[in-house]
């Protein structure tokens, strides 16, 4: 059964809504974009295996568990994902980076590649996408159809905002990969984009039109 995990925690909600703002300044939505990140940093990596290490507290010594950074890969699906990307690797500063560069063809919204990398053995890390809009959910998928030809030890897929029919689609390809998100909204409009989502990401990340 695939799993969909909507953090609804008012601290998300309320950046969120500030960040849908069609007012709102590149610098501040950055801002938020950031802030919010790190907040779901924190859901995405609940069921991280830890593993015990020997430490001295001032008292006495003790076994303390710790997440290895190192096996963590975030893969930032280019543009946007990069709006996520230093939020998350404030949180967990050790963990391993890829990029998958996509576009969408404007006429038949197919996703296209045009780059493509990862770190060494993957196989023995647990990778995190990132993409804020899962709109028709084609990206997506491509993306993790791409990442697991390098074999991951698992994948999970963040967004900020999901369609629920880019949420059908993704999960009819990949039914085993969670998704996190903030919200699912309510549809896509004929251009694949998110009613009422928030407009382009990356042109707001980015300041461009
Ligand atoms: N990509 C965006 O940036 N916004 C949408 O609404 C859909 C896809």
């Amino acid at each position: 059964m695939p799993v969909v995990h909507v953090l609804d925690h008012p601290l998300v909600q309320h950046k969120l809504t500030l960040l849908r703002e069609k007012e709102r300044s590149t610098n501040s939505f950055r801002r938020l974009m950031h802030e919010i990140s790190m907040l779901m940093a924190y859901e995405v990596t609940r069921d991280m295996p830890t593993q015990l290490i020997d430490i001295e507290t001032p008292m006495e010594p003790m076994r303390s568990p710790v997440i290895d950074g190192k096996k963590i890969v975030f893969v930032s699906v280019m543009r946007a994902g990069g709006g996520f990307l230093d939020g998350m690797l404030e949180i967990i500063p050790g963990a391993r980076v890829g990029h998958v560069g996509l576009y969408r063809d404007p006429r038949t919204l197919v996703a296209v590649e045009y780059y493509f990398k990862m770190p060494d053995h993957m196989e023995e890390r647990d990778a995190i996408v990132l993409d804020p809009m899962l709109a028709t959910g084609n990206s997506a998928a491509a993306a993790v159809e791409r990442l697991k030809e390098v074999k991951p030890r698992s994948i999970r897929f963040v967004s900020l905002l999901a369609a629920p029919e880019g949420l059908q689609n993704f999960h009819a390809q990949h039914p085993d990969v969670p998704v996190y998100t903030a919200a699912i909204d309510r549809q896509l409009n004929e251009h694949g984009y998110i009613l009422p989502g928030l407009g382009d990401a990356g042109d707001r990340l980015f300041g461009t039109k």
